[in-house]
């Protein structure tokens, strides 16, 4: 898959995403979409495939962590619902990123690429110590489960654009990196703290940008959604 704009769902309710998907019935396109828990809890499995059927892919962030056995068993049950990417914590362990990658794979061999995520953004190096009990520089800990999760043979992480770089120097120029925390220059960053517009994510080597309000709070979300097209992929 090429460089791709993923626009974050962030709504609560079914028909909140379907009147935004519905805005872009105009133009032609059909925009990547990333669901998070709160749609995907509150709405069920039944959003994904309805989406699905309205022509989008589908990157699902449920972030699973759990024991091996039980993460390869859900992720045969979203590998069903046929979305394009899903994800886990990267702090489960190798041998979990393993058992999802199995459970993931379709008995003909694919599978939704599977990313994860290092170290969530709202982790500071002060709580990763204090509660974690994890006493390295917190871009070692990134980088060193961005490692982890290539040893496992996952496809990519979840990172801030400021780290693509250096993922793509541990872990090779294959090896995805997804980055949120995007902004135009002329926008609100809101509560966002180190963010990058879509030509300097490009720049630096993002494979997709994640961006929400953005786009979902735009006035025209159509032209916004475009902007960061033409600035990111184009
Ligand atoms: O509205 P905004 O562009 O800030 O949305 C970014 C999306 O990416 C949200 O769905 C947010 O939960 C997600 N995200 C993030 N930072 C991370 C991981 C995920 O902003 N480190």
């Amino acid at each position: 898959m090429g460089k791709d704009v993923i626009v974050a769902c962030d709504f609560s309710s079914a028909e909140q995403v379907y009147a935004f998907l519905d805005k872009f019935n105009g133009n032609g396109k059909k925009p990547f979409v990333k669901i998070g828990m709160e749609l995907f809890y509150g709405a069920g499995p039944q959003i994904v495939r309805e989406i699905k059927n309205r022509g989008h892919k589908i990157f699902l962030d449920l972030k699973l962590h759990d024991i091996p056995n039980t993460v390869k068993k859900a992720m045969a049950v979203l590998s069903n619902l046929d979305v394009d990417i899903c994800n886990l914590h990267a702090s489960g362990t190798v041998r979990m990123m393993e058992a999802a990658l199995e459970g993931l794979t379709r008995p003909d061999g694919t599978r939704p690429l599977l990313i994860a995520v290092t170290q969530l953004t709202s982790t500071d190096q002060e709580s990763m110590e204090n509660d974690l009990l994890i006493r390295e520089p917190i871009d070692k800990v990134v980088m060193h489960y961005a490692a982890n999760a290539k040893k496992a043979g996952l496809d990519g992480v979840v990172c801030s654009p400021l780290e693509a770089g250096k993922v793509h120097e541990v872990c090779g120029a294959d090896f995805l990196t997804v980055t949120p925390g995007v902004r135009f220059a002329d926008g609100d960053i809101g509560d966002q703290k180190r963010v990058m517009t879509p030509a300097e994510a490009k720049k630096i080597g993002s494979d997709y940008i994640v961006v929400g309000r953005p786009i979902t709070a735009a006035e025209d979300l159509v032209a916004a959604y475009e902007r960061c097209v033409a600035e990111f992929v184009d």
